[in-house]
């Protein structure tokens, strides 16, 4: 049985990931590395913590020591390293978070692999899952290629370069075999409700204010979550070594546009009449350094693994606002901060 270790698996891509790969292949056993932040949530697996290929394990990857023990314990096949400081907002507030986390974390899982790995390295794959913000902001015009050099402007973005930096240095320097890959913005279930599109859901069914930096006018590239899980399975199987692979949904929306659609859904969803969410829209103070356009180029990817977005915005965004109303108990949970009880419920007896 091949051992996987993922990290990150409580929080929002992680999750999808962890079930994706858990489902698909009984003869991988799954280890779930994730310290459980505010933003990670075992709920999110409740389907599939049973599951005899799957264990989680508590654990923080700023802890050198305790990587070093869990490496030498199990000598993971490969490695899928999500765990992060995910939120740009919270980075500009506090970016040693994400300096400790993104950078010294990252750092932490290299060494431990590499020792473990260094006489075999052929046999073990580390695959870091990144940000398109690391290529910076564009203008009206262009998209961002695996060539585009790197010029990240968060202290978010900054920790994700650094990273990717650390990764490469690890292939060139010690042989370790590795892939990146850098996604677009993700949308979908599950997502912590600081980011833009799950917020707004929120505010929109509780009556309140959707907070617009500056005039609404940045674009992302929004990607449906399941479909950044499904290229993270193809590169992890057919990726290759030492290679990069942008990530996104050929789907540029301006923040004010998004919204506007978001609440035509929402009003349908809710009963409301047309047009009665979008008097919730309040534009409010920019965000510092705030990256005008993020958009991707996934050629590579689709030429060269065969990876296409499988939905459509129009029919995501209505699964997401479908799921965000059907699980009121997990977003109260999260905005309660209940939801930090469900590990010590669930496995402190095990
Ligand atoms: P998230 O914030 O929802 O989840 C992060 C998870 O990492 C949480 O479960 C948290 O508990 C865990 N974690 C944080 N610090 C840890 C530590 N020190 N040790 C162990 N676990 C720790 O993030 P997400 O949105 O699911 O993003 C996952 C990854 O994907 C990140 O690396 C992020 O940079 C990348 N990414 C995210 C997006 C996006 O739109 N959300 C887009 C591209 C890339
Ligand atoms: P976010 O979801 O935080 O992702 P990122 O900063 O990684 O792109 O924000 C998406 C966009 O929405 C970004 O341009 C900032 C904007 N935004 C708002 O206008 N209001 C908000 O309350 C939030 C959280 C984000």
């Amino acid at each position: 049985m091949k051992k996987l270790l993922i990290t990150g698996g409580a929080g929002f891509i992680g999750s999808h990931v962890v079930r994706l790969f858990v489902e698909k292949y009984p003869d991988y056993h799954i280890f779930n590395l994730d310290t459980l932040t505010y933003a990670g949530n075992l709920e999110n697996l409740k389907d599939i913590e049973n599951k005899d290929n799957y264990t989680f394990i508590k654990g923080d990857i700023t802890d050198a020591e305790h990587m070093n023990t869990l490496f030498a314990e199990h000598v993971f096949d490969g490695v899928i390293h999500l765990a992060a400081e995910s939120h740009v907002d919270r980075s500009i507030s506090d970016p040693l978070a994400f300096i400790k986390t993104n950078i010294l974390g990252t750092v932490n899982l290299l060494n431990a692999a590499k020792t473990v790995w260094k006489d075999q390295m052929d046999q073990h794959l580390f695959y870091h899952i990144s940000t398109d913000e690391v290529y910076g902001s564009l203008g009206e015009t262009g998209l961002f290629t695996e060539t585009t050099a790197y010029d990240p402007r968060s202290p978010y973005s900054s920790s994700k370069a650094s990273s990717d930096h650390l990764v490469r240095a690890y292939h060139h320097t010690y042989g370790m075999q590795v892939v990146i890959s850098n996604c677009s913005n993700n949308y979908g279930p599950n997502q912590f409700p600081e980011k833009l599109i799950p917020l707004s859901i929120n505010n929109i069914k509780n009556n309140k204010p959707i907070p617009i930096y500056g005039k609404g006018e940045n674009i992302r590239d929004w990607l449906y979550v399941l479909d950044h899980a499904r290229a993270i399975d193809l590169i992890y199987h057919k990726g290759k070594n030492g290679e990069t692979y942008n990530i996104g949904g050929i789907n540029e929306w301006t923040n004010i546009d998004l919204i506007h659609k978001l609440c035509e859904v929402m009003d349908t969803k809710l009963g409301r009449a047309k047009g009665e969410s979008a008097k919730l829209i309040t534009f409010v103070k920019d965000r510092a350094g705030h990256d005008l356009r993020y958009a991707i180029d996934s050629s590579k990817l689709m030429n060269e693994l065969g990876w296409e977005p499988s939905l459509q915005f129009e029919e995501g965004i209505e699964k997401t606002v479908d799921w965000y109303l059907a699980n009121e108990e997990w977003l109260n949970n999260i905005i309660s901060g209940d939801y930090e009880n469900y590990y010590q419920k669930q496995y402190s007896e095990r």
